[in-house]
Parts: C-alpha cells; structure tokens; sequence
C-alpha cells in the first residue's frame, strides 16, 4: 500500500477502515475499484466489486485452493491477497482460460475426465493445472500431484484431474509436432532475387587502386568540369588520362602557359612559377652536389606537393 493510496481524497482521515482507490488489471483489461477498503481480499474484490465470480469461495482461509488465481504469473489463494497490493500486477482468472467458443483446453480436459461432480472445485483446479502446465509442458504423475495438494475436492474428483493433466499435455504435444511437420513440408521460400550489377558495385566498399572505382565511374553522374566554382574561387580541373605529358612551356613560363586542361587556376599551390625545388645542390661543373658523379639534372630532389613535375619525369 502506498501513501498516495491512502490518501487520496476520497479517503477518510482517521477512519479506522481507510480506503483506497486503484486499477487492476485482469485478464489484460484495466479495472478500475474505487473506494474499497484496504483490507479487502482480491477473491472479494473480484468477485464482489468486478462481477468476476469465476474464483470460488471455499475457506477464505487459504486451505482449499478454490480461489486459485495467477498474480504476475504466481498462482495464489486470491482469499490471502489484498488487493490493493495488486494494484500494479498482472491478474489471470479461471475467466481468462475461456477459448472463443466457451471452455479452454484444460477446462475441457477436466469436464472430459470426469473431474467436476459437483464443481464447486473446478475453477481453482482448472487454474493450478494451467499454471502446472506453464511451467512443465510435459510434467510426471509425482509432479502433478504435488501441483495439485493445494486444491482440496468435495467430491474427491483427483483421478478425474491428474488424467485432465495428461490429456492436455498429450494434446498440446500432438499440435506442437503437427506444427512442425507442417512446417517442414511446407514449400522452401524462393531464394533472394541476384540483386542488379550496379546493386552489387553499389554495396560494396570502394578502395583506391580497385577496379570498382572504374564500375562506380559508370553509377556516377558525370560532373561540369572547369565550370563549377568552389568556395576558394577555383574550378575543378578535368582529369587528363593517365599517361598524358605535361606541355614543357606550361611548366616553364606558367604566365605564357597554354593550360593544358582549360582550367585557369586548379591547384591549391597557385601555378608553376617555374622556380627549382631542390634538397641537394649541384655544382657549376653540371654535376650534382652528391659527391658521386651524378650529372646533374635540375631535378634530383622530390617536389613538393602540389608543385609540376618536369616533363622527362612525367613521361
Ligand atoms: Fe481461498 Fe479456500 S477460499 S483457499
Ligand atoms: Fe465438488 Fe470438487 S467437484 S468439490
């Protein structure tokens, strides 16, 4: 019990009897139970304040099982619960074991085998064989008697009971292999559909130097070269084949250049200013500074990036 339902408004103060306003939830359905008292077992809640009179009232004293109900999947005494308690529970009654068309399976097995005489037994039963059967789908005769002590017959029905425990579960088992069978022999389900070849180059990761990149060529739109402008004021320069030599006079005399790719300004590093980018030097004798007769050939260092590389060793 919770402060908040104690003392909600409807709630007299000092009342010796307080009581409490609250939702159960029953066989999915919310019901709501306004201004019962506390101490109110939920077998009387059920039956007296919900109309749900599946639940007997054997004893009210937990000794005869006829009131057996599930609280968040735990078969109880409904007659030892107070309800309020149940307040955030999920709540199963004989009621939810009802099939479409009247009686449940296990509700059936039991009329089946003879185990309701006078009845009276018969909803608390029905409740401890569906709970057996939830948790042991195939349980032994030992163990179906110990799940059923607690629900005492009148009639002295328990033949009747163990032989319904049987049934359902010899029952349940049939449907269970039928289903699989059928299963099996159903028609395989069509292999997946090859998916196109621009699908296939699509879903793969591209890398450089992979062929892909020649079939990713083919899925991309072809781009306006030398006419886009970038943020930076330049253009993307088109991509000469590869292979393609450098006009020599473009390199050397950039400012007379003719631009081999229709593009004024393409490279981050400006353009060529013909200027000789060099880590050794070299002697006036033409020689490279290196100490081992190298001739020298203007070029014996690595560029930069971004600077031309002179036309015998772009060829
Ligand atoms: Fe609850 Fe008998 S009425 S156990
Ligand atoms: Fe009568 Fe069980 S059938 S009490």
């Amino acid at each position: 019990m919770t402060d908040e339902l104690l003392n909600h408004p409807g709630a007299p103060t000092g009342d010796v009897r307080p009581t409490a306003s609250y939702t159960l939830r029953v066989n999915g359905v919310e019901r709501p139970v306004t201004d019962a008292w506390i101490g109110e077992s939920l077998l009387y809640v059920l039956r007296e304040r919900l109309g749900l009179a599946g639940a007997k009232d054997g004893c009210e004293q937990g000794e005869c099982g006829a009131c057996s109900i599930q609280v968040d999947g735990q078969l109880v005494n409904g007659c030892l619960v107070p309800a309020a308690l149940a307040a955030d529970s999920e709540i199963g009654t004989v009621e939810g074991l009802a099939g479409a068309g009247g009686a449940g399976g296990v509700q059936q097995a039991l009329a089946d085998s003879g185990a309701v005489q006078c009845g009276y037994c018969a909803p608390g039963l029905a409740m401890a064989v569906h709970d057996l059967l939830q948790r042991n789908h195939r349980p032994g005769e030992v163990e179906a008697r110990q799940a059923l002590c607690g629900n005492l017959c009148r009639c002295t029905g328990y033949r009747g009971a163990l032989a319904a425990v049987q049934a359902v579960a010899d029952a349940r088992e049939a449907a269970l292999e039928a289903e699989l069978a059928a299963a099996e022999q159903a028609p395989k389900a069509a292999p997946a559909a090859e998916p196109a070849p621009a699908e296939q180059a699509a879903e793969l990761p591209l890398y450089a130097d992979s062929e892909l990149w020649h079939e990713a060529d083919q899925l991309i739109p072809a781009q306006p070269q030398g006419e886009t402008p970038r943020t930076g004021g330049y253009a993307y320069p088109p991509t000469p084949p590869h292979g393609t030599p450098v006009p020599p006079d473009w390199q050397r005399e950039p400012a007379a250049a003719t631009d081999p790719f229709g593009t004024a300004v393409h490279q981050d590093a400006g353009a060529y200013d013909g200027t000789v980018y060099a880590t050794e030097g070299h002697g006036p004798d033409g020689y490279a500074a290196d100490g081992y007769g190298t001739p020298y050939t203007g070029y014996d260092a690595t560029p930069a990036h971004g600077i031309r590389l002179p036309e015998d060793e772009n060829a």
